[in-house]
């Protein structure tokens, strides 16, 4: 490497800052070795679901009680045991077995919805080896009672509880849809995180229309989403102790560059990797280190940050003024005619 790439994240030191994010790209583990071998820092395991523990929970106890049709009825609209790709049982084999095989980090994902059903996973992942976790907060807020401040507080619970259970570093990945992200993040801390991944994407369900049914879309990313990424990102950094983790649309080492100028300690990849095998890490590291060398960057910690909020005097004001510009821009208005937003 030409610079100095190193970067620190919940308290992990890497030796750069590329990260394979969570997916079933920790399931196999002749992949995960190959990650070692094009030098990925670290690798978030994919998310074991609350839903995943009932149902084992709920298997066992239908072996012993027999109410197969409250087990039937409350398990019939997520995959079944066999859809998954890891059991419970079998994702902390997994930790065990890649914390052998290869050196970097290996950080543990929970996907959870209350806080008893998960500290006690947070326990056993801790257990068995795992670096570090991530809280993979999903939240889906359907019913009109319940407000944004009790939302909210429930997710603080969760992480204070799970917290208060294991001695690693924990981070939350995040929704961008919250009426308040920096106070949310600020409680988030003061809860006990360590880190924030931003963001989680939803995979909204298509519908067929001709088959009446909903349709599950998974749609792998593209570097536009990155953007949201950058905004948020440069609106936090600076504000906290805790590290900012960038997930959603990192494709290239262009992509890179920006996530981490705008306050990224470190950067998550899913979707380029599925596309274009692990070996996609390393083109994006050699770019990125690139980069650096040729704008005369000697560490990422110069990098890091440095198109963020923190750096640039009355962000507000240049934001808003961007915004009115770009829509009264005479270019939109000849493509577009006048645009009233
Ligand atoms: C096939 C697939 C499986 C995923 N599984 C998980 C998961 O188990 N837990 C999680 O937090 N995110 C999961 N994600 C989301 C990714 O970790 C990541 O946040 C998202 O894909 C955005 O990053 P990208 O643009 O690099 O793909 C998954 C994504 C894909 C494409």
């Amino acid at each position: 490497m030409k610079t100095d790439l190193r970067t620190r994240y919940l308290g992990l030191e890497l030796p750069h800052p590329l990260v394979v994010g969570a997916s079933p790209l920790c399931d196999h583990l002749d992949r995960v070795r190959e990650m070692e071998d094009h030098g990925v820092a670290a690798l978030v395991m994919h998310s074991l679901f609350e839903e995943q523990i009932l149902q084992e929970q709920l298997a066992a106890d239908t072996f012993v009680h027999g109410h197969e049709e409250t087990f039937a009825e409350a398990t019939s609209y997520f995959p079944g045991g066999a859809d998954f790709a890891l059991t419970a049982e079998n994702y902390l084999g997994q930790i065990e077995k890649i914390r052998a095989r290869v050196s970097f980090p290996v950080i543990a994902s929970l996907n959870g919805r209350t806080p008893s059903g998960w500290v006690d996973y947070a326990r056993d992942m801790e257990g068995v080896g795992a670096d570090a976790l991530e809280l993979n907060l999903y939240f889906q807020p359907t019913p009109e009672e319940r407000p944004a401040d009790a939302i909210e507080k429930e997710a603080v619970d969760i992480v204070r509880s799970v917290c208060a259970r294991v001695g690693i570093p924990v981070a939350v990945k995040l929704s961008p849809y919250f009426s308040s992200l920096p106070h949310f993040v600020r409680r988030l801390e003061e809860a006990g995180a360590a880190g924030v991944v931003l963001f989680n994407r939803f995979y909204q369900p298509d519908i067929d229309i001709e088959e009446w049914r909903t349709q599950p879309h998974l749609q792998l990313s593209e570097s536009a989403e990155l953007l949201l990424r950058l905004r948020w990102l440069a609106i936090l950094h600076g504000r906290y102790e805790l590290d900012l983790a960038c997930s959603g649309g990192v494709h290239t080492g262009e992509d890179a560059v920006k996530a981490l100028m705008s306050g990224a300690a470190c950067v998550q990849m899913v979707s380029s990797v599925l596309r274009h095998g692990v070996g996609h890490v390393a083109t994006v590291l050699t770019a990125l280190d690139e980069w650096m060398a040729a704008h005369e960057y000697g560490s990422l910690a110069e990098l890091v940050g440095s198109m963020s909020y923190a750096n640039t005097p009355n962000p507000e004001a240049v934001e808003r003024a961007n915004y009115v510009r770009l829509l009264t821009d005479a270019q939109v208005q000849d493509r577009f005619g006048p645009v009233a937003w």
